[in-house]
């Protein structure tokens, strides 16, 4: 989705507005722009496509002037364009704004706008505000945003700068993120903190309603009603390493290859060997509230549903409570009923998409509890579920989920092993999951090192213009994850079924040019497995196989043994080489796999 950058300051704005741009190009976007005011007048450069045709635009000698604000398009109001690109600016080119969301009374100010003589050049939303701001009487830009707003109905994250008075920047949020970035003698906006990663030390996060005046010396913040609100800064988390490819052709890539440390970092301080169980403090919930937990409801969107998915099968395995994963994005259009003892799980790499932040809101606002599952420290979902686990994955920058799906689901590992120990989950179980979760990180590496062994499971797909994955139980959930990520990185078409469900009418599907991937572990259900193995088979469809060592089934095309693991585990393993399968198959098409098209990081409209 849309990003954000914004510097005040006394260095030259422009290259660190551009680095924060490069810093925000994996959410997603079509276009690019920036405005930098000097001496009275604002210099504006935007472009349809990649920061880096924008990069080529721009004058060679940079432009003069310290404060600035830039941005990130993913269209919604008119096509990817240069008109249509923000900063957006008045009539007179006196104010820019940059913003992220939808205006929901666009059209009825632009007919306002319009009868007063403004004449647009654009079919954006945002446009409005630049010429409401620009009417507005005010003294200060910070009063005269704040007028415009009360006007406008509608989700936003925005910047405002003004030629005429460049001594601040001012941002407010109402839906979109903003984040205030506190360097020295120097301060930063943004849409997303992994922008000001070395930079600012310290963030401070607005909230919805509230408005900000950012200096070079320091931030006031108001709400729109003109009440002062003081506002806490905290240490801004993580390592700009992370936004470096390193080695790496793709960050897609290096994220699988981080999946060891990653999935370390969740597990470091919660493996609890004394009593055989896992901790997590940050859920806040004593043993007699979980004893009291009647059923969990997951909630989250795509990857992170599917994470829920397994998360589900692992709470109500290892718990035995009643336990269902549900799409937050259709969540809160069924009137859903809230129980008060149902735990509600809300899971987000990111913490700002929208649908899930809508689910959460609407189990709180009917007096249901949500924990968070989220990656990003301080976003969004995390503050408004104030309770939660942390997965402490790093930065993720590809578009498509890897190493957080991942680390996600060895949360919910932890989460059932704790839920399950204050019930029926004995100690030596208890102890057998810690060792299994232990050892994944060094399973996981092993796997990722073996890539070259998918070459022939690689070469039947990157041939294939459809494919089909299966999985039973938590299996099903590695396969639709699977079939997400081919079909969000390669663009073929890939669907998952329940293998339960293929002679149920998906095996009128089944054909010799189409290629199904098997979620296979040797488990309780192998031989229901090898049946619709054979059922696949006798319609001359080929089969690829994530299985264990030793699993041996007729007629399998090409097939990846994972380490055997705690069964519980395995679908965490079988996962692996599918993020692989998905990367390679990308490469061989030759796609954008950091950011596929149409896609965006986080996902922050409805
Ligand atoms: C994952 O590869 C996808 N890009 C997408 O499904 C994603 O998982 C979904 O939009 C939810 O994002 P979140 O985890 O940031 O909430």
């Amino acid at each position: 989705m849309c990003g954000i950058v914004g510097y005040v300051g006394e260095r030259a704005a422009l290259p660190l507005l551009m680095e924060g741009l490069r810093r925000v190009e994996y959410r997603g976007y079509d276009s690019a722009g920036v405005a930098v005011a000097h001496e009275g007048r604002l210099a504006v450069h935007k472009r349809k496509g990649k920061v880096r045709e924008l990069d080529a635009a721009l004058p060679a000698a940079g432009l003069p002037g310290t404060t600035g604000i830039a941005h990130t398009r993913w269209a919604t109001h008119g096509e990817p364009s240069d008109a249509n690109a923000h900063p957006h600016t008045d009539a007179q080119g006196r104010i820019a704004v940059v913003h992220n969301g939808i205006i929901e009374n666009a059209a009825e100010l632009r007919a306002r706008l319009a009868a007063d003589g403004v004449a647009f050049r654009s079919e954006t939303d945002t446009e409005v505000l630049a010429h409401l701001i620009a009417a507005r009487p005010e003294n200060s830009l910070l009063d005269a945003v704040r007028a415009a707003l009360r006007q406008v109905k509608g989700a936003y994250g925005l910047a405002v700068i003004d030629a005429a008075r460049p001594e601040a920047i001012v941002a407010a949020r109402n839906g979109g993120p903003v984040v205030i970035g506190v360097g020295d003698e120097e301060m930063f906006v943004a849409s997303d903190a992994s922008a000001l990663m070395g930079h600012a030390k310290t963030v401070a996060h607005l909230d919805d309603g509230e408005i900000a005046e950012v200096r070079a010396d320091g931030f006031s913040v108001l709400t729109l009603e003109g009440t002062e609100t003081a506002k806490a800064t905290q240490a801004l988390e993580g390592e700009a390493a992370g936004f470096d490819k390193g080695d790496y052709a793709h960050f897609m890539r290096k994220e699988i290859a981080e999946q060891p440390d990653a999935v370390r970092r969740t597990l470091m301080g919660r493996l609890d060997a004394r009593f055989s169980t896992a901790h997590l403090g940050g859920i806040e919930l004593a043993a007699r509230e979980m004893l009291d937990i009647r059923r969990v409801k997951i909630l989250g969107c795509g990857s992170a549903g599917y994470a829920g998915v397994l998360g589900a099968h692992l709470i109500e395995t290892l718990a035995r409570i009643p336990a269902h994963a549900e799409p937050a994005s259709e969540f809160r259009y069924r009137n859903p009923v809230i129980e008060q003892d149902t735990l509600y799980v809300a899971v987000s790499q990111s913490g700002e998409t929208f649908d899930t932040l809508a689910a959460i809101q609407e189990v709180k606002r009917k007096g249901g509890r949500v924990l968070g599952v989220v990656n990003t420290v301080g976003s969004t979902i995390a503050r408004e579920c104030g309770r939660g686990v942390y997965l402490h994955a790093g930065p993720e920058v590809a578009v498509v989920s890897t190493k957080t799906w991942t680390c996600t689901a060895v949360a919910f590992a932890l989460l059932a092993l704790q839920l399950g120990r204050v019930r029926d989950l004995s100690a030596a179980q208890g102890a057998r999951l810690l060792a299994g979760l232990s050892a994944l990180p060094d399973q996981i590496a092993g796997i990722v090192a073996r890539e070259a062994e998918l070459a022939p499971l690689t070469a039947r797909l990157v041939r294939s213009e459809h494919a089909y994955f299966i999985g039973r139980a938590a299996g099903y959930a590695v396969a639709m994850e699977g079939a997400l990520k081919l079909k969000e990185v390669s663009y073929l078409h890939a669907e998952a079924y329940a293998a339960s469900e293929l002679k149920h009418g998906p095996l009128a599907l089944i054909a010799p040019e189409t290629p199904t991937v098997v979620v296979l572990p040797d488990d309780e259900l192998l031989a229901k497995n090898l049946s619709t193995i054979a059922e696949v088979r006798t319609r001359q469809g080929p089969v690829l196989a994530i299985t264990h060592p030793g699993v041996k089934v007729d007629g399998v095309e090409a097939a990846f043994a994972v380490p055997r693991s705690e069964p519980e585990l395995a679908p965490i393993l079988m996962n692996v080489p599918l993020q692989l399968l998905a990367y390679q198959v990308a490469q061989g098409l030759g796609r954008d796999i950091d950011q596929p098209r149409n896609l965006a990081k986080s996902v922050t409209v409805e």
